[in-house]
């Protein structure tokens, strides 16, 4: 499904500053795995994701998805294919538009509606059936700007947006952090329903060690540019906070902290 095959990744190049954090990376994941992402900070997660969606250009190596080679595919060119949440629930939609309106415009990411041209009753009903989903009441305020919404309900609506077109691929870049434990607790299980309703592919960068051993079929730990646990299956399944943190610990003495 997804491939990262021999990626370098360099920044600063050419300056005192040069850093390869990417050296000849390799990673499969298969169609339908849900993919936790930890790791200490600087460990390449966002890069990663920024790279699979096109934020970043990549300095060799190339990525597949579902066999087609999208290394040089323009960001915007993946977005019909990519949904993505990130850590601030401002990014996710536009403040001064309704919910209804939000929908209405992620709905034409594929170029099939339009605000200019009304929307239909049919799909009114549609968007109200997946906000519903949210159990957060939001279908009853479809009218209401989403800046008036709370960071959890914006979150909760950002999923529903990245996912409603039927993408192939969601990502998830720390999209609880921001949150109180509650709120984020709650965002975590909508999540939950949303891949498993859409069975879609998803990576989810997380600092929640909870929810990256709770959630998920597969855990990878990152450090330096290097997958450096990679769990999956009964593996995964048995996989306990401590062993993430035993892991952590090791990591963290082998770099003299
Ligand atoms: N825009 C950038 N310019 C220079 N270096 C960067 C940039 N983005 C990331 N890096 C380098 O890559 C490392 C990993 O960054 P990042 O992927 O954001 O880590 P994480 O999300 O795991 O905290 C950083 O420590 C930094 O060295
Ligand atoms: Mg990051």
């Amino acid at each position: 499904m997804i491939k990262f095959s021999e990626v370098t990744k360099r920044f600063n190049v050419g300056t005192p500053d040069e850093t390869t954090l990417f050296d000849h990376f390799s990673l499969e994941v298969d169609e339908g795995e849900f993919v936790s992402i930890v790791g200490s900070n600087g460990s390449g997660k966002t890069t990663l994701l920024n790279l699979l969606c096109g934020s970043l250009p990549l300095d060799g190596g190339h990525i597949y998805l579902k066999d087609r080679d999208i290394t040089r595919l323009p960001e915007y060119k993946r977005a019909a294919f990519i949904g993505r949440v990130f850590q601030d629930p401002a990014k996710g939609s536009c403040p001064d538009l309704t919910i209804l309106e939000n929908m209405a415009l992620a709905d034409n990411k594929k170029g099939h509606y339009g605000l200019g041209r009304g929307i239909n009753k049919r799909r009114i009903e549609e968007y109200r059936t997946l906000l519903e989903t949210c159990n957060m009441g939001l279908e009853n305020r479809m009218q209401v700007p989403v800046g008036s919404l709370s960071g959890g309900q914006r979150q909760a609506l950002a999923l529903i947006l990245a996912t409603m077109t039927g993408v192939e691929l969601l990502i998830l870049d720390e999209h609880t952090a921001a949150l109180d434990p509650k709120s984020s607790q709650r965002v975590m299980e909508i999540t939950q329903q949303v891949v498993s309703d859409m069975g879609v592919t998803t990576l989810m960068v997380t600092h929640n060690l909870r929810f990256a051993e709770e959630y998920g079929t597969r855990l990878i730990m990152m450090h330096q540019g290097q997958a450096v646990m990679d769990l999956a299956g009964e593996a995964k399944k048995t996989a306990s906070v401590d062993t993430l943190l035993a892991k952590f610990n090791e990591i963290s003495v082998e770099c003299g902290n």
